[in-house]
């Protein structure tokens, strides 16, 4: 029977993903846990935890001692805010990948899930339909950081057998909970501003493209990849998945055909040069071949459903 721990299960990916995995593999086989207060639905339907993935001892302890066997280790300093405290943000995200890498191989929980990101790119990187295998020079200490965990994780799959497996995300979507400190978060922002004021400042050009990816789209292709044969998978380091991609204009244009009054209005700050180091779109023929990644999500259907879900979302939350 699987035991799966969630490590910084109250944020953007963690909070929609530990409810799928509870209804997959039981409530009380999925341990949440984060140094944030949970979302209400993780803390009531099974275990939640305050647990730090940067104490070492205290993760393997609860590891072992919960006899986990699969991890998904989601906690990160995302790509703005690390660029305000880059030595901190690399130790943050370096330890916390090391950590869970070395208690998987001092213990029996042996699969391993990390998010890697479109972040590990960089300027020299061939921008439009960004090959799996291609140059990577990331000059963010966020992608510096997904680009040296990618390598530490294929290591420790060829050096100590760790079922070690990974996805570039492209930006992600999502109504639940809020990214923080993103550099593809206006593609969030922008929504519960259209919905609060009819107004967006967007804090990247209009026509700066990135691949995005609705956040069901993304937790299905997380557990597909987790639940795909071993034998399937050329790729130990992380796979490219495409989505989306749309510039900040589509997108305002799409929000537009639903709410006519909306306008949006474009004050670029220091995370242009962010986005405009990272691909326009992405090629995922490998992860398609491997493992069948697939999306069901094109923009107008994600800006429908967003739409929709922050104005209920919102009047709750007034009433
Ligand atoms: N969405 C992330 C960020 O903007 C990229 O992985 O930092």
């Amino acid at each position: 029977m699987e035991k799966i721990l969630v490590i910084g299960s109250s944020g953007q990916i963690g909070s929609e993903l530990v409810p799928v995995l509870r209804k997959i593999y039981g409530n009380e086989n999925v341990y949440a846990t984060d140094i944030k207060d949970p979302p209400k639905d993780v803390r009531k339907n099974g275990p939640f935890q305050i647990l730090d993935v940067i104490d070492y001892k205290n993760l393997l302890h609860f590891i072992v001692g919960n006899k986990i066997t699969q991890i998904y280790n989601l906690a990160a300093v995302l790509s703005g805010n690390a660029e305000q405290i880059p030595l901190q943000a690399w130790d943050i995200n370096m330890k916390a990948l090391m950590n869970t890498l070395e208690a998987a191989h001092q213990s029996k929980a042996k699969k391993l899930f990390w998010p890697s990101s479109i972040a590990v790119f960089g300027p020299t990187t061939p921008r439009y339909n960004t090959p799996q295998l291609t140059v990577m020079e990331p000059n963010t200490v966020y992608g510096i950081s997904k680009l040296a965990g990618e390598r530490w994780g294929e290591y420790y799959h060829k050096r100590y057998g760790i079922d070690f497996r990974s996805i570039r995300y492209p930006g992600l979507i999502s109504y639940k909970t809020e990214p923080g400190g993103g550099t593809t978060d206006y593609a969030v922002e922008i929504f519960f501003d259209a919905v609060k004021k009819n107004y967006y400042r967007c804090f990247l050009k209009k026509d700066t493209a990135l691949p995005m990816m609705f956040m069901d789209d993304a937790i299905n292709n997380t557990i597909n990849l987790m639940q795909a044969d071993q034998k399937l998978l050329s790729v130990r380091s992380a796979y490219n998945i495409a989505g989306i991609s749309f510039t900040p204009a589509n997108l305002a244009n799409e929000i537009k055909k639903l709410k006519p009054d909306f306008s949006i209005t474009y004050k670029p700050d220091f995370r242009q040069a962010i986005a405009d180091s990272w691909p326009a779109s992405i090629d995922d023929s490998i992860a398609q071949k491997d493992w069948g990644m697939k999306t069901n999500f094109d923009i107008i259907k994600m800006v429908q459903l967003m739409l929709e879900k922050i104005e209920i979302k919102l009047k709750k939350g007034n009433s």
